[in-house]
């Protein structure tokens, strides 16, 4: 997939696509690697992905450098106060999935959120001790680097504790996530890096010294102290005096959970993404099975027709998800009915390409009645083809801002993804049914959507995005750019996206998306909202003559690295 294929690629499709390079404007090319390639949300991260490569590692290695290098330079996003998920895709084909999200602590109950609204706290979900799920992000990448990694531990986390320890320049995205915190953007600061950080601004170097000092007896212990130990002990707690639930048996139980993963086909290629607890990988997988039965290049790509069939086949997927999604391990998830062949015909036929639907109702599967709804991403390929897309989050940008003093580590608010309260749609506006209901250690719903995609002449795709729901729909988006318009990975995570979660029936596009491409979306009777940035896209391309390109979105500021050459600089092609 060279810049010089989607070239050619884009001169099949005319001048629609010639457009669409024009509203992507000058995108970067992609970074090139002949033997490994890491793309995540901050530059850093991907360095120290790169690093752990370069010294012998493999995908898994560095996928985890990766992932703790983003908790200590990008906290609003993830770190080991959080959870996550990984899809792993050996060079033959075998897929794997390793599910590290939080649950709920074991004194939760389904109530628990009503009745703090109801003494007032409306906002518990959000902020706070209670809204702390179980941090699994210690034991999770402690598991998937026991399992499939190649270094030591000590070696995979030396970039990250190095960036914590000597410091790091406080970066645009995060120093921009602060500021919305107004008031409360100092004390966190504080606790984060330090006293006198308080003010610190972009730019300015700011280290994490409690945090190294976490690292390092991760590392010594294999993750172990952070479920057993003075850092487990340390969360709980600061979670307690919160207001929080989180109890030491909590931390100590093993939820760490290897899955098969959900596999679909699109075009000439097998998606592998992410099942239940995530919806992501469901509502991906029925939405390119649909699209599947359109001519995207008649649509036009960037055009108003298209992104209303997008919209479209979003709201069905979406109801489907509020409706019928929860945790795996305590609900029956009907994914059979959501992705069967009946499902997808239903779909096709509910689309009209003049109009959208102006009832709620007319999207998703029916069900029984009674019934009622900050994140980072890291995409690597090896120089043997191991391929891992994991995604980490704490929920929210700074998640319930609690933040362990000893240890450094900032508590989720993982929570606030269940239906925490009946009818009350979550920080992302996503409602949902009782099979998303709160109860002691059930797992709440996700939107990540880490996926591999792969071809029989060797390509692969491995993509995931952060962004709460919009990770589904800027990753559908991403793939078909790839694959039905043939963009290269820059191009395809820079190109304009639109995002659709049937609730609230708003379409939300792109600041700068063209006033025709709007004005062709509310003649369809979308309502529109333009908006800014609203989720970020990782890609790493395995060429089929072995070569890697990676790309980061550049709505956060993201790049990507690439394992030079030998004897030279890694390049872009
Ligand atoms: N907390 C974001 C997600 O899991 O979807």
């Amino acid at each position: 997939m060279r810049a010089r294929a989607s070239r050619l690629a884009a001169a099949r499709g005319g001048l629609l696509g010639l457009l669409a390079v024009l509203l992507c404007g000058a995108a970067p090319p992609p970074e090139w690697s002949p033997s490994g390639m890491v793309a995540s949300d901050h530059s850093l991260a991907s360095a120290a992905g790169a690093e752990v490569l370069a010294a012998g590692g493999n995908a898994v290695d560095a996928a985890v450098a990766a992932a703790l290098a983003a908790g200590v330079v990008q906290p609003a996003g993830s770190g080991l106060g959080g959870g996550g998920f990984a899809v792993l895709q050996r060079p033959g084909g075998e897929a794997i999935v390793l599910d590290f999200r939080e649950v709920a602590p074991a004194a939760a109950d389904r109530e628990m959120f009503v009745r703090a609204a109801a003494a007032g706290d409306e906002d518990a979900s959000r902020t706070g001790g209670l809204a702390v799920a179980v941090p699994a992000e210690g034991p999770g990448l402690a598991a998937l680097h026991a399992r499939w990694g190649r270094l030591s531990l000590a070696r995979v986390t030396a970039p990250a504790l190095r960036l914590a320890a000597r410091g790091f320049p406080l970066g645009a995205h995060l120093a921009a996530s602060l500021e919305r915190l107004g008031d409360r953007a100092g004390p966190l600061a504080a606790l984060l890096f330090g006293p006198s950080a308080g003010a610190a601004g972009r730019g300015e170097v700011v280290r994490r010294r409690a945090l190294a000092r976490t690292l390092r007896a991760f590392a010594a212990s294999r993750g172990e102290v952070l479920q057993r130990g003075w850092v487990a002990a340390d969360m709980v707690a600061a979670t307690r005096a919160a207001g929080g639930l989180l109890t030491e048996a909590d931390l100590a139980a093993d939820t760490v959970r290897e899955r098969a993963p959900l596999v679909g086909r699109y075009r000439e290629w097998t998606v592998t993404t992410m099942p239940p607890p995530s919806s992501g990988g469901a509502v991906l997988l029925q939405a390119l099975a649909v699209l599947e039965g359109y001519d995207l290049h008649a649509l036009g790509e960037g055009s108003s027709a298209l992104w209303h069939l997008l919209a479209e086949v979003s709201q069905h997927a979406f109801a489907d998800r509020a409706r019928l999604m929860g945790d795996p391990d305590r609900v029956e998830v009907p994914l059979d009915r959501i992705l069967s062949p009946t499902r997808v015909t239903q779909v096709r036929a509910a689309v009209d390409p003049e109009q959208t639907q102006p009832s709620a109702d007319a999207y998703g599967l029916p069900v029984d009645p009674g019934q009622d709804g900050g994140t980072q991403h890291i995409s690597v390929i090896d120089a043997q083809g191991l391929s891992v897309a994991l995604t980490t989050t704490v929920n929210t940008s700074f998640g319930s801002e609690v933040v362990a003093p000893r240890s450094g580590i900032l508590l989720n608010d993982q929570m606030d993804d269940f239906v925490a309260r009946p009818g009350v749609p979550n920080a992302f506006g996503l409602v949902g049914s009782e099979a998303n209901a709160v109860a002691p250690g059930a797992r709440p719903l996700s939107s990540m959507t880490p996926t591999v995609l792969s071809h029989p002449d060797g390509r692969r795709i491995v993509i995931g995005a952060s962004g709460g729901p919009t990770i589904i729909s800027a990753t559908l988006q991403a793939i078909v750019s790839l694959v039905d318009f043939g963009r290269d990975p820059a191009e395809a995570v820079s190109a304009p996206r639109m995002h659709h979660q049937w609730q609230p029936r708003v379409l939300s596009v792109d600041e700068g998306t063209p006033a025709d491409v709007v004005q062709g979306l509310r003649a369809r009777g979308h309502s529109v909202r333009q908006v800014e940035a609203f989720s970020a896209v990782q890609v790493v391309v395995r060429q089929a003559d072995g070569s890697l390109l990676g790309a980061s979105d550049p709505r956060k500021g993201g790049a990507p690295a690439g394992v030079p050459p030998e004897g030279g600089a890694g390049a872009a092609r």
